[in-house]
């Protein structure tokens, strides 16, 4: 029978033996192998699926970028897998525009928003379609020879799943680049994510057009819909319950180094959610006093301060923003817990700034005179008042960063909305911001005395603006000083 099937080897008749991709390496399949593997399966169509919870909200979020951009074909990418080595590569993230517009986060999947031709009342609006890879084809054999066939990755939604799933038509991906070529008429996309995808249209859009969209994208998320807040609560929660789990394990920290930290909140983020939403800050010691301190591969030791700035990234991709500055072995000494405690009244202050209507800035400027009171007091300022330590700003040199930035998707969200919608707009319920205040004695410091040297303290929670004030979502886990003393203890007990 193998003769029927292969009357030819393939260096015979020319053509490229078949060819399995494994481990980084290729193996040879013969032809009965090859036929074999194309049937015996069963049919594991879905049907009559729900659609996915934030269905509703994604619709709407459409509507509002339809109706900013009439007669415009929009283009949204997920993006790709990345390499990280070879033939191995990074986890994948979707992009947040796409993954805020569809509720889908497939790689390579794209958001289209096709115009639609205005009708007799003038509204023409967009149809929108997402395009995604579908289920693998097991005639031809990429369900199990390509590396993106389902028998490596896993089984994909097929394209009429995931139409029930987003409420959105779908098409298959592999064909949206010819399209986009052969379309015409004006054209955005979001950049940055999918070469393939850019690459169809280069001569089609310009980056200052792009950059509108982007912008416009940025903007519409400074304000958070129910869905986004319930995420951005359960985030939290998830964050509140992996700095338990970091605190129940210090000694093994201790015993090993900042690593143990990082790992164990990872867990927590991968159990409970998707991944961290940035790299996690595991600064203990004078690590502390390094913003982006992500090597974590200090020691950990009793009589130091660990500083933890980590947030779980929900399945839905809502990351919380979260530090706390904890005394290793449980308990503050006398100048730690001096320096904590004006952080935490600056925290304070800056958190009763935040409420509808207020400046964003205002609770930035709250939480800094507050510090530059506390510093002047301790005589680091000379004989200057606070108002003029203020106006030329001296402060800085130990409060380094602004006091928090919008929160959501991204963790320094909304990062392309306008000066004016943000860093110059008024609060609004449904914002949500970190109040983040610090204060950072650097080890080679000559101008603090020898034993402020090596400490930073920063304490950082999640606020969302209501419609009377503010609600912090990050309040399950203990701030001041003798309730985060209380806490350890109760952990370690
Ligand atoms: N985790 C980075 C920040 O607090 O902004
Ligand atoms: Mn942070
Ligand atoms: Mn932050």
């Amino acid at each position: 029978m193998a003769e029927e099937l292969t009357p030819e080897t393939p260096e015979e008749s020319g053509e490229e033996p078949i060819k399995q991709r494994k481990n980084g390496l290729y193996a040879e399949v013969s032809d009965e192998l090859a036929e074999n593997m194309k049937s015996g399966w069963a049919d594991t169509e879905l049907h009559g699926l729900e659609p996915i919870a934030q269905a509703e909200h994604t619709a709407r979020r459409r509507a509002a970028l339809s109706a900013h951009f009439p007669g415009e074909r929009l283009v949204i990418p997920a993006g790709n897998l990345r390499t990280r080595s070879n033939d191995t590569e990074y986890a994948f993230r979707a992009s947040t525009e796409y993954a805020y517009l569809t509720g889908d986060q497939s790689e390579d999947g794209v958001l289209v928003m096709e115009p639609v031709a205005a009708g007799s009342d003038g509204t023409g609006g967009h149809k929108a379609t997402i395009y995604l890879l579908p289920r693998s084809n097991r005639e031809n054999g990429e369900f199990w020879l390509d590396g993106q066939g389902e028998l490596w990755v896993g089984r994909r939604h097929s394209l009429a799943e995931a139409e029930q799933l987003l409420g959105i038509p779908a098409k298959d991906v592999r064909e949206l680049p010819e399209r986009l070529r052969e379309a015409t008429g004006p054209v955005r996309a979001v950049r940055g994510h999918d070469a393939a995808i850019e690459a169809a249209l280069t001569d089609k859009v310009t980056a200052e057009r792009d950059e509108e969209l982007r912008v416009f994208l940025s903007e519409a998320r400074l304000v958070k819909d129910a869905f986004e807040i319930a995420e951005l609560q359960k985030a939290c929660d998830s964050t509140a319950r992996g700095f338990e789990d970091v605190v129940k394990v210090l000694d093994r920290a201790e015993a090993t180094s900042e690593r143990y930290i990082e790992g164990t909140f990872f867990l927590r983020a991968r159990v409970e959610g998707n991944d961290v939403g940035y790299g996690s800050i595991c600064a203990a010691g004078p690590h502390a006093t390094t913003l982006h301190w992500v090597r974590n591969d200090g020691a950990v030791r009793s009589g130091e301060l660990l500083l933890l700035d980590a947030g779980v990234e929900t399945t839905e991709l809502y990351t919380a923003d979260v530090t706390r500055t904890l005394p290793i072995n449980g308990r503050f000494t006398p100048l730690q817990r001096k320096i904590y405690d004006a952080v935490h009244e600056a925290q304070e202050a800056g958190i009763a700034a935040v409420r509808p209507g207020a400046a964003f800035r205002d609770f930035h400027d709250a939480a800094q005179r507050v510090l530059a009171t506390r510093l002047v007091e301790w005589g680091l300022l000379g004989d200057m008042d606070v108002e003029k330590v203020l106006e030329l700003g001296l402060q800085r040199r130990w409060t380094l960063h602004g006091t928090g930035h919008m929160l959501g998707m991204d963790v320094h969200d909304c990062a392309a909305a306008r000066t004016e919608r943000y860093v110059d707009t008024t609060l609004e319920p449904g914002m949500c911001l970190t109040v983040e205040p610090g204060l950072y004695f650097q080890a080679d410091d000559l101008t603090v005395p020898a034993e402020y040297r090596g400490i930073g303290v920063r304490i950082e929670d999640d606020i969302l603006v209501t419609e009377d004030g503010n609600r912090n979502l990050s309040e399950a886990l203990p701030r001041q000083a003798d309730e985060v003393e209380a806490w350890m203890a109760r952990l370690n007990g």
